[in-house]
């Protein structure tokens, strides 16, 4: 599947919960691309979200590509269930696998495309190993488990190495960013090298969420020098 970059992935986590689907309705009505589905299990992150019959109902009101982002432990137990969800990638957390070339081969093994995430506190060294492999880094800019947090400002270093990581490499994978973007630092954060920028409480909070889609669309399109 071929993507307009940059790609805004709205994370359902801010949605109305009691109005999902006129939520999503909104970001269908924005052409939105990608929806960012964050599922947590109180251990690995202190949260607990939603599981695979929520992304199920959320891909039931969309045709976007589902993105969704495993902040749980042993992830491997949990991939056929999303893979039913209806999920289109998977992004597991390199902490949370110790077999993360196995992982990333059972993802690929039932047709999706596989990411791996970094705690704002992990090396990237960790992801050189299988940097051939993914498709996607998701590079965490706050620390996971809830949205409307502020964004990790060594970030924009963080992208910078991994940029410079995927050149040396000759990978392809996409870079994405998750948590705290909004419009005050999406450009910058384009700009840096991200290709996916998450955003929940940026477009679910917003009053008027087709115009906040498309502005932040708008800026990031701006950092990536697609439009003046
Ligand atoms: C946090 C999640 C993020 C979060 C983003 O653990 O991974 O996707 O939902 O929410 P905001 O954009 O509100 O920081
Ligand atoms: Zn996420």
């Amino acid at each position: 599947m071929d993507f307009t970059l940059p790609i805004l992935a709205p994370s359902i986590l801010a949605s109305d919960y009691t109005r999902l689907g006129e939520d999503i309705e909104k970001c269908n009505q924005s052409e939105v691309q990608w929806l960012h589905c964050d599922i947590m299990d109180g251990h690995f992150v202190p949260n607990i979200s939603y599981g695979p019959k929520f992304v199920e109902a959320a891909g039931s009101c969309t045709d976007a590509f589902l993105d969704v982002h495993l902040m749980i432990e042993n992830p491997d137990q949990y991939i056929e269930r999303f893979v039913d969800a209806g999920a289109d990638q998977i992004t597991v957390h390199q902490e949370a696998c110790p077999h993360l070339h196995r992982t990333i081969q059972n993802i690929h093994n039932h047709g999706l495309t596989a990411g791996v995430a970094l705690n704002p506190g992990t090396s990237l060294q960790t992801v050189e190993p299988v940097i051939n492999d993914v498709d996607l880094v998701l590079l965490m800019s706050v620390n996971p488990g809830f949205g409307g947090q502020s964004f990790i400002e060594n970030t924009y270093q963080r992208l910078q190495k991994l940029s410079v990581m995927r050149d040396e490499h000759g990978a392809g994978f996409l870079i994405e960013v998750d948590g705290g973007v909004n419009l005050d630092n999406i450009q910058k954060v384009t700009k840096y090298g991200a290709d996916v920028l998450v955003a929940g409480s940026a477009v679910f909070k917003a009053k008027n969420i087709p115009e906040r889609i498309k502005n932040l669309t708008q800026k990031a399109k701006v950092g990536k020098g697609k439009i003046a």
